[in-house]
Parts: C-alpha cells; sequence; structure tokens
C-alpha cells in the first residue's frame, strides 16, 4: 500500500494536494480583484478525474482568510438528488450553502430582514429543517421563482455590504455545473437571468466547474461571444499531469513503487496522466519489486475493474443504444451517418443519443468522426468480451 490519496476523494489535505502551483497562482490573482470591487467570473474546464474539485477545495483554503468563499456542489443538490431539477431546487441549495458557509464564518447573516422578506413578499414556505441548527427554508412548488432568484442572488452582495470590516469580498464556486442540463427547456434562461444578476455584483465573483469537455454545447453556451455571458466568461483550463510531473509524484509519494523505463511509459499511457487515474492504479501496484512494461500491462488488466469503477456505474446508466454506439465506435472512430446506417435509422434520430454521450464525455467528435474519449472504458470493455465472449450490456 502507498500513501496516496484513494482517486476518487475529494478533501484533499495540503500534503496529499500535489503540483498546479501556477494554476492556483493564475486563479488567485484573477479572483484578488474582487477585494478590488471588481469581481472576475470564470469557468474552469477539464476532463473528469483531473482534479477540478479538488483544485478548488485547496483554492477555498488558501482564500478563506480574506474572503468569504463558499463551495457549492449542484449534485448534492436535494432537487438533484431527488431527480426533480428545477430553479427554485437550486435556489434553495444555494441559500443553505451559503447562510451555512457565512454562518461558521461568524459573519451578521441579516437573519431578521430575511424573516421580515420572507414574510412580506409572501414566499410560500413549505416548512423550516433545521440544518447544523440553523432553520431552512423548504420552498413549495409555488413559490414565485422570479423573486427567489432575485432574493437570492441579491443575497451575497449584501452580506458583503454587511460584513465589509471582516471580508474583502464573497466568492462562489459552483461545482457539478453541467447539471443545469437537467433543468432543459428553462437552462438557456436560466443561463441569461444568472448572468444579468452576477454582471453586477462588483464583490461577488464566481467560479463555474464540472465535468465539461472543451467541446461541450454548454461551455459555448456560457463563454462565447453570443453565449449567455457575452465573452465575458474567464475560462481556466486543468490539464492532465505532464509525464515528468507523474514521475516526480510517484517518487516522492510512492517510492516503494519501483518502475523500470518502459514500465513507467507504460504506467502513463495507461493512465494517460489523469490524477484519479494516477492514484487509483498506483494504490494497486505491488510494491519493492521492478515494474516493467509486461508487469505493468498485466496488472492494468487485472485491476481494471477498480480502476474504471465510476466510468462502469456511467456504463450500466446508459440506454442500449447508448451502449450500442460505443461497441459499434470500438473497433474505429464513425461518422454519424455510419452509425445511423448501423442501426438503420436517420441521422436525426440519433442526435439525442450522440449528444448524451458526449455530455458525459464518453465519446468525441474529431474531424466529423465521434471516437470514444475514455480509453478506460474502452479497454474494460474489451477484456470484458474477452473474457465472456459478449459485451456486459446489462447486468454485471
Ligand atoms: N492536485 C492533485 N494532487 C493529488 N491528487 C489529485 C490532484 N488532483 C486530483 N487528484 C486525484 O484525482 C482524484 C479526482 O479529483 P477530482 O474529484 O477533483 O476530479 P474532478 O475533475 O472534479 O472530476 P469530476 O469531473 O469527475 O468531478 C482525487 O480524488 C485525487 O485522488
Ligand atoms: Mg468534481
Amino acid at each position: 500500500m502507498t500513501d496516496l490519496p484513494w482517486g476518487t476523494n475529494q478533501n484533499l489535505t495540503d500534503e496529499e494536494f500535489y503540483n498546479r502551483e501556477s494554476e492556483l497562482t493564475n486563479i488567485k490573482n484573477l479572483l484578488q480583484s474582487t477585494g478590488q470591487g471588481h469581481a472576475p467570473d470564470l469557468l474552469l474546464t477539464g476532463i473528469r478525474g483531473v482534479g477540478k474539485t479538488v483544485f478548488l477545495k485547496k483554492l477555498k483554503r488558501e482564500m478563506d482568510n480574506e474572503y468569504l468563499v463558499v463551495y457549492i456542489d449542484f449534485s448534492k443538490s436535494k432537487c438533484y438528488q431527488k431527480n426533480q431539477m428545477s430553479i427554485i431546487g437550486l435556489m434553495e441549495h444555494i441559500f443553505k450553502e451559503f447562510i451555512k458557509e457565512s454562518k461558521s464564518k461568524g459573519l451578521n447573516t441579516l437573519d431578521k430582514q430575511i424573516e421580515k422578506y420572507f414574510k412580506s413578499n409572501d414566499f410560500k414556505i413549505k416548512e423550516f429543517i433545521q440544518i447544523d441548527k440553523i432553520p431552512m427554508p423548504v420552498f413549495s412548488k409555488e413559490t414565485n421563482e422570479e423573486k427567489l432568484m432575485d432574493f437570492v442572488m441579491d443575497l451575497p452582495e449584501k452580506i458583503y455590504e454587511k460584513n465589509q470590516d471582516k471580508i474583502k469580498g464573497v466568492l462562489i464556486f459552483i461545482d457539478e455545473f453541467q447539471l443545469i442540463r437537467e433543468l432543459n427547456d428553462y437552462k438557456d434562461s436560466f443561463l441569461w437571468k444568472l448572468r444579468s444578476y452576477i454582471q453586477n455584483q462588483r464583490n461577488v465573483g464566481y467560479v463555474f466547474s464540472g465535468s465539461m469537455s472543451m467541446q461541450n454545447k454548454l461551455i459555448s453556451k456560457i463563454t462565447s461571444q453570443n453565449g449567455a455571458f457575452g465573452g465575458r466568461m474567464i475560462s481556466i483550463h486543468l490539464n492532465p499531469f505532464e509525464k515528468e510531473t507523474v514521475r516526480n509524484y510517484l517518487s516522492e509519494k510512492a517510492p516503494y513503487i519501483i518502475f523500470s523505463d518502459d514500465g513507467f511509459d507504460r504506467f502513463y499511457k495507461c493512465t494517460s496522466g489523469t490524477p484519479s487515474y494516477v492514484n487509483i492504479f498506483a494504490a494497486l501496484l505491488p510494491i519493492n519489486q521492478r515494474l516493467d512494461d509486461n508487469a505493468i500491462k498485466i496488472q492494468f488488466d487485472k485491476k481494471i475493474q477498480a480502476i474504471s469503477s465510476h466510468l462502469i456505474n456511467i456504463w450500466t446508466r446508459l440506454s442500449f443504444r447508448e451502449q450500442t454506439i460505443i461497441i459499434i465506435l470500438l473497433e474505429k472512430p464513425l461518422r454519424r451517418v455510419d452509425i445511423a446506417n448501423e442501426f438503420g435509422i436517420s441521422t436525426g434520430s440519433l442526435s439525442n443519443y450522440l449528444n448524451n454521450l458526449q455530455n458525459q464525455g464518453l465519446i468525441i467528435q474529431n474531424n466529423g468522426l465521434y471516437e470514444i474519449s475514455e480509453p478506460i472504458l474502452k479497454r474494460w470493455l474489451e477484456l470484458e468480451f474477452n473474457e465472456k465472449g459478449i459485451y456486459p450490456y446489462r447486468n454485471i
């Protein structure tokens, strides 16, 4: 065993958190302008498992002294968990996380004014639930969505004004932001409304993040010139670790893993330098024995179930047709029309499936060809087939 954090751990200690110095400096510099009343809005992108969430949490720790930093994970909202994504649900979640963080920092959270505001504006509150001994409102479906959004989105600036002696500004990190896709028809209007609130807030900076590939349509909706933020949103991309970084990382944190040169090359290839895969695979390797190319290959196939467990999770939730598309693409990248022909359907009827697979980062489109973007999923499927003679369509 090694001292590496497990590949799904979202709370790394400062000792566990490795690298990313330049990205941290860069983003901190941008966010520091919040203290001068020029709060920026940022979008943090990067593939699954690259380390966006642990990066945001590290950033929060580093800026917590001077700012009120609120980390909000949309996937933890009740409405998402219950499969009832709604703007009201998201606002309730933002409000809850915001108040919790402000209180834990000992800030004045304007409780009396808020109580009065709820009453005089006739907010439809179903009940109050206690979270960390703080009563939190649960809004009913009849709540006026517009009013609630007004209230929640304007609150950070108000809290800042009341607590200026204690904080330089407010930073709001929204993780798993891509889940707003599930707002369906409301997604676009939500983005536009969001922009209209946050662009005028001089002392409240936002960082949006989530599993979004650079090709993602949502990203262009947000960042492009004619997207909701009209080219004003600054994008920051996290890349997988470089080969040298992984080499230094492992020799520092897991010196008991001994690679030959080609063994390390193979390790890097298998993990593509994605930190989550690096950590999982390294933690499963035998220690104190020399590992060459062949040994790593064997280990990789042996441990693939553990390495790809989150992908297998995603795989089991795909529809039969989506799974079939992936299987067709195992052999080689294909054009949309080739895929449609395999099914004997029109290319138009494929859109939803292809979009869904792209949204989940399982396939990408490159020069008009669709291909699988997760080599680990690919390898797992091939091994399953070799072993069982059939692809794992259903129960695994
Ligand atoms: N800077 C780092 N130092 C050490 N390990 C890291 C680092 N960044 C990421 N990791 C490893 O990668 C794992 C995944 O990180 P994280 O959950 O932040 O990825 P993510 O980009 O948020 O993924 P997703 O898109 O699935 O939400 C962590 O649990 C950790 O094991
Ligand atoms: Mg994450």
